[in-house]
């Protein structure tokens, strides 16, 4: 099996940190994220954006503590940079854009005021709103619809009860995806 996706499986399974304020683990909630796409029979490439979007945060340390401490830890280019050698672009983009995204979505009121706390308050370190130049040229990107997509499967993902997948339900997918 390629180290990758051994390194996968282990951070999933190992790390125990939790969804910044929720109370789910980083695993638990990018898992369901990975079963959104697939609920909503997305590709296998947008199912593996959707299981490594927030990949970042196993490379970095402990969430809580950059917003917290009022850091944007920029898990996203963290995650892509760590994951690009092994995946290819379809994948690795949705994940680069996914905080781009919420910027994005946030410009319509009702996104803005259904998001919780906590992404209200990473929002500000992420920048904040997107002014209609910039969504326009978010619009630009390939895979921005995507992008879109994930955002949304992300911020559905905060079941506390459903029955979770484990990461070993991935692997044929991670193995496929593997370049
Ligand atoms: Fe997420």
């Amino acid at each position: 099996m390629p180290n990758i996706v051994e390194e996968i499986i282990f951070s999933f399974t190992n790390n125990k940190s939790l969804y910044i304020e929720e109370r789910l683990t980083m695993s638990e909630h990018m898992i369901q994220t990975a079963m959104q796409a697939e609920k909503n029979k997305c590709s296998g490439d947008l199912i593996c954006s959707s299981l490594l979007h927030d990949y970042g945060h196993f490379v970095l340390e402990d969430p809580n503590q950059l917003v917290g401490n009022h850091i944007d830890g920029n898990h996203e280019a963290i995650g892509v940079n760590y994951l690009k050698k092994y995946f290819s672009n379809e994948i690795i983009e949705p994940i680069l854009l996914h905080v781009a995204a919420k910027k994005y979505l946030v410009r319509d009121n009702k996104y803005f005021n259904d998001l919780s706390e906590a992404s209200k308050t990473s929002l500000k370190l992420q920048g904040g709103i997107m002014s209609d130049i910039e969504a326009e040229k978010f619009e630009t990107n390939k895979t921005y619809e995507n992008a879109i997509k994930l955002r949304r499967f992300d911020e559905g993902a905060k079941n506390l009860n459903i029955k979770i997948k484990k990461i070993e339900d991935y692997k044929e997918l991670l193995l496929s995806k593997v370049i």
